[in-house]
């Protein structure tokens, strides 16, 4: 019965081990793939606007003409959507904020997406 259990006990361990193993491998290699890539999206102009909307004229204008952040109505011609995305989520300079933690990654890639086609 003893012997039982301990056999139990190792293989527990042992699959606990090799869990442990993967998760620890998978997971800064993922959050570092994360930071990388764009979501794949199909990209929703009206919900790209609210976005826009609620997040960002204030400092890129109601127009995104510009204000304190910069022009945004052309903004496709100098960035890629990865671009864009890259930079919406990590931010820019000390004045573009990081919208990392505001949006979703999925916002911020139809937002990307959005303002790649504004050339
Ligand atoms: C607090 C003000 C502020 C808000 C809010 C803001 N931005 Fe900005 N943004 C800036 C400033 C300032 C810059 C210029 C940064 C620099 O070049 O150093 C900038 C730069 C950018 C750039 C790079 C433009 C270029 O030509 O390099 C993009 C793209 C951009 N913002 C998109 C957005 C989007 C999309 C949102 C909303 C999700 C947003 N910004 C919200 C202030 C803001």
């Amino acid at each position: 019965m003893q012997k039982w259990i301990m056999s139990t006990l190792f293989f527990g361990a042992c699959t606990l081990a090799i869990v442990l193993m993967f998760t620890m491998n998978a997971g800064p290699k993922g959050a570092a793939k994360q930071e990388a890539t764009m979501p794949e999206v199909t990209l929703d102009t009206a919900a790209a606007e609210a976005t826009l909307k609620a997040n960002c004229i204030s400092c890129h204008g109601n127009s995104l003409e510009g204000g304190v952040g910069p022009n945004l109505q052309k903004v496709g011609a100098e960035l890629d959507e990865q671009k864009l995305y890259k930079t919406i989520t990590k931010g820019k300079g000390g004045m573009m904020p990081s919208f990392k933690d505001k949006l979703k990654e999925e916002e911020i890639a139809n937002v990307a997406k959005f303002l790649a086609t504004k050339k």
